[in-house]
């Protein structure tokens, strides 16, 4: 199967320069789960990030296509960014592609050959990232990272939404701007809020993956607005 390339999946390849914020449906209501997405559409997410977790590469389970194309269904303009956070991450490209997603992150500590998954993802018609968790190695990454639009720097250990931000990762996300200047978009993925994300952008994340602080605020807009800090 092979397929167009969708315009939402172009998001990630359109020149850098504006701050992408996109909240992460884990910290959503999951009973009023289109109206959550809804307000923060209207808050001014630029996308939504599915948090995708199998109880094996990570502690906890989440969600699967099922809920990914409830989304899609009642949001058909927006961006759909799934993190893959499986230990077989292969077997789940296809059924996402199927369920709407337009970007497919892969973990590099799962990844079998991330190359060829990034090739399969384009084909598809799709945008692919890499990820990496915070006690990987930069260097992990680097040898991988030509065959994707966008570097996942996770700033917590994956599996729950609500932990804090661990500042040690911005040297990897430094060292990265350096290495490949704005060819690359650089995602931050946990603890993100107004108050932590002054210095993730300072350091070079350019799309700002966030839950508990956007879901939880009483004032979704205003939250976006602070994390984007623009
Ligand atoms: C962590 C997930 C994150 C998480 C972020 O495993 O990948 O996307 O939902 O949650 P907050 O923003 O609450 O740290
Ligand atoms: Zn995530």
């Amino acid at each position: 199967m092979t397929a167009p390339v969708t315009d939402r999946s172009l998001l990630f390849r359109q020149p850098p320069g504006r701050v992408l914020v996109a909240p992460s449906i884990l910290s959503a209501d999951f009973g009023r789960l289109a109206e959550e997405c809804a307000s923060v559409i209207a808050g001014g997410a630029d996308l939504l990030h599915v948090d995708v977790m199998d109880g094996h590469f990570v502690p906890n389970l989440s969600m699967g296509p099922a809920v990914c194309a409830a989304v899609r269904r009642h949001c058909p303009d927006t961006p759909i960014d799934v993190h893959l956070m499986v230990t077989d991450p292969d077997r789940f490209i296809e059924p996402f592609v199927e369920a709407g997603a337009d970007h497919l992150t892969i973990h590099v500590e799962t990844a079998s050959d991330p190359a060829a998954t990034a090739r399969r993802i384009r084909e598809l018609g799709r945008s692919p990232g890499l990820a990496l968790n915070p006690e990987t190695d930069l260097e992990v990454l680097l040898p991988h990272i030509e065959h994707f639009d966008l570097a996942l720097v996770m700033s917590v250990h994956p599996g729950y939404s609500g932990q804090s931000f661990i500042p040690g990762v911005l040297e990897k996300v430094r060292g990265l701007r350096q290495r490949f200047g704005e060819s690359i978009r650089i995602e931050a993925d946990g603890g993100v809020s107004p108050e932590t994300a002054p210095a993730c952008r300072e350091a070079g994340y350019d799309v700002l993956v966030s839950a508990s602080s956007i879901f939880g605020s009483e004032d979704r807009a205003a939250d976006i607005r602070a994390i984007r800090g623009a």
